[in-house]
């Protein structure tokens, strides 16, 4: 065999088997980047684009076991409609009520689990290594599931206080329910948040919608933050949305949105294809040339 054959990686009838099920999932960066994984470190598996309608969804759950999938991700619509299909779930996964990851295990059950708070802490922790260390007060714009998987994540590297700020003040009161439980002191503000409550914000997160394409921009004034403040922002299409932005030009460190969705990944690929895999600046430029 010539060098350039023997460079090529090709999939055997014996391949490990994984998707990401989504309605739809053409956007989806996932498949992109557990490929470039399965290439960078020749693994022979596959990681499938699973667009399943609706109606579809709790078949093909079913099926994928008998099909010999190792597991699957699961995006939206159906994070929190993938619970009652599984044999176990993480307390994390619980705790949350959403799922974004599932092993299939020797048995054939499926165990349910959340990454999405570690990839976001993790995401943190690599780019602001001493971040936990500054103190202050964390400020979470919204209170959907994102907002609920990054306040745990918080809370579980050390972070004691939490301010959530909503549009809607019910779901922010619900999401500080959850976050008391876990051992923080919560308050809950107007969205957007006036000046004086950024005073002692050492970390503001938004996990809403906005700045999103195809969503208006964060458009919120960071006079009130202290001039060591972290600024990031879940949001990764674009990469640099309005809130970054603005605060870049105000001097504060900022860290964009994708890194979460690379590190949220590692727990998934480990676990179905057995390989610890890096987060490493060529998968990021690699994946980002996705959202062109
Ligand atoms: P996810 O599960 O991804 O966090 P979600 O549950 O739909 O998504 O939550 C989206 C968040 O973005 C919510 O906090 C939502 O605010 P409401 O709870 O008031 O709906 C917030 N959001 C979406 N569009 C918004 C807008 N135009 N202005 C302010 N907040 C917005």
């Amino acid at each position: 065999m010539n060098e350039t054959r023997s460079s090529l990686h090709l999939v055997t009838g014996s391949a490990r088997l994984a998707g990401v099920i989504g309605w739809p999932v053409s956007h989806s960066l996932s498949p992109r980047l557990h490929g470039y994984w399965l290439q960078m470190h020749r693994i022979d598996g596959l990681y499938m684009p699973l667009s399943i309608a609706p109606d579809n969804f709790d078949p093909v759950v079913r099926s994928l076991p008998k099909a010999g999938f190792c597991g699957f991700n699961i995006t939206v619509p159906y994070k929190e409609r993938i619970l009652p299909l599984l044999d176990h779930v993480d307390p994390r996964a619980a705790q949350l009520g959403a799922v974004n990851t599932v092993v299939v295990r020797e048995d054939g059950s499926l165990e349910g689990l959340n990454t999405d708070g570690f990839g976001f802490a993790e995401n943190l922790s690599e780019q602001v290594p001493d971040w936990a260390a500054r103190g202050g007060a964390a400020m979470i714009l919204g209170a959907g599931g994102a907002a609920r998987a990054v306040g745990l994540a918080l809370i579980d590297r050390g972070v004691r206080t939490i301010k959530i700020a909503n549009r809607t003040p019910d779901r922010a009161r619900e999401v500080a329910g959850l976050l008391t439980e876990a051992g923080a002191r919560v308050e809950v503000l107007a969205f957007p948040p006036e000046d004086a409550a950024l005073e002692d914000v050492s970390l503001l997160v938004n996990t809403t919608a906005l700045g999103m394409k195809g969503s208006p921009p964060l458009d919120m004034p960071l006079r009130g933050l202290p001039e060591t403040a972290i600024v990031t922002d879940i949001v990764y299409n674009p990469l640099e949305t309005r809130l970054l932005r603005d605060a870049t030009a105000r001097g504060l460190v900022t860290v964009d949105g994708i890194g979460m969705l690379l590190h949220q990944a590692r727990g998934g690929f480990e676990r179905w294809f057995g390989r610890a895999v890096p987060v490493t600046r060529d998968l990021r430029r690699i994946v980002l040339r996705g959202l062109a």
